[in-house]
């Protein structure tokens, strides 16, 4: 066997190899970087585009139990629940959610002040997006302005949808996301609860079986 310096035909075979992996690696570079992106896009892209600061929250379910307006008085008695849920996407971080309140409105009167709700942090991952379940009533009587355009803005409205069988409440709702302050308006379509009969029985409450809420513009509170 030969020890002597490599053969020009060996080398150009190591050449020939030697060009062979540049062009390869040249090749695989953009497919790596491709491969990447397309790795990292759907968990980057929403939180560069979508506002990872801002989970839109749902209604699981509410009751009304009592929706009245006493002309002579100019009174609006309620007394309603709902349970909001935050779930956002299972996140690389836990976010934290402060700040939070909840109002209703009917008819554009605010029904009482706004309930503050406690605070949380969303779990990582996990089944149900990790968030919390929120509930909040209100009850009470909210006084109208006699005689003006909110009084008579709430009694043509509550004439109206008692005879159409539905009544709707809007919830606003505020929460800072990490910081990030936002407003959404849930919408609440209830059947008209029913009252007690002569015996005391039979009262029932308008139940709405939950759906989403949008985004609100900014000034409702
Ligand atoms: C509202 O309704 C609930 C359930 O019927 C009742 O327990 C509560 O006392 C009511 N609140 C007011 C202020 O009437």
């Amino acid at each position: 066997m030969s020890t002597g310096p490599p053969s020009p035909a060996s080398q150009r075979r190591r050449q020939c190899a030697a060009a062979v992996a540049a062009a390869a690696a040249a090749c695989l570079a953009p497919l790596v970087v491709f491969l990447a992106v397309l790795v990292l896009a759907p968990s980057l892209i929403p939180r560069l585009l979508l506002r990872p600061h801002h989970v839109v929250p749902y209604v699981t379910s509410a009751e009304l139990r009592l929706l009245s307006f006493d002309t002579a008085a100019s009174a609006l008695a309620y007394n309603l629940s709902t349970v909001l849920r935050f779930d956002g996407p299972p996140g690389l971080y836990a976010r934290r959610y402060t700040g939070i309140k909840a109002a209703p409105f009917y008819a554009g009167q605010e029904l009482g002040a706004a309930v503050a709700l406690p605070e949380f942090t969303q779990r990582r991952g996990g089944s149900g997006g990790g968030g919390a379940t929120l509930p909040v009533a209100w009850a009470g009587v909210q006084r109208v302005t006699p005689g003006g355009r909110g009084a008579r803005a709430v009694a043509a409205a509550l004439a109206r949808e008692r005879a159409q069988g539905l009544i709707s409440v809007k919830v606003a709702v505020r929460a800072a996301q990490d910081g990030e302050e936002s407003d959404f308006a849930c919408v609440l379509s209830f059947p008209v609860p029913r009252k007690r009969d002569g015996s005391g029985r039979g009262a029932a409450p308008g139940v709405f079986d939950g759906g989403s809420c949008a985004d609100a513009v900014r000034g409702e509170f």
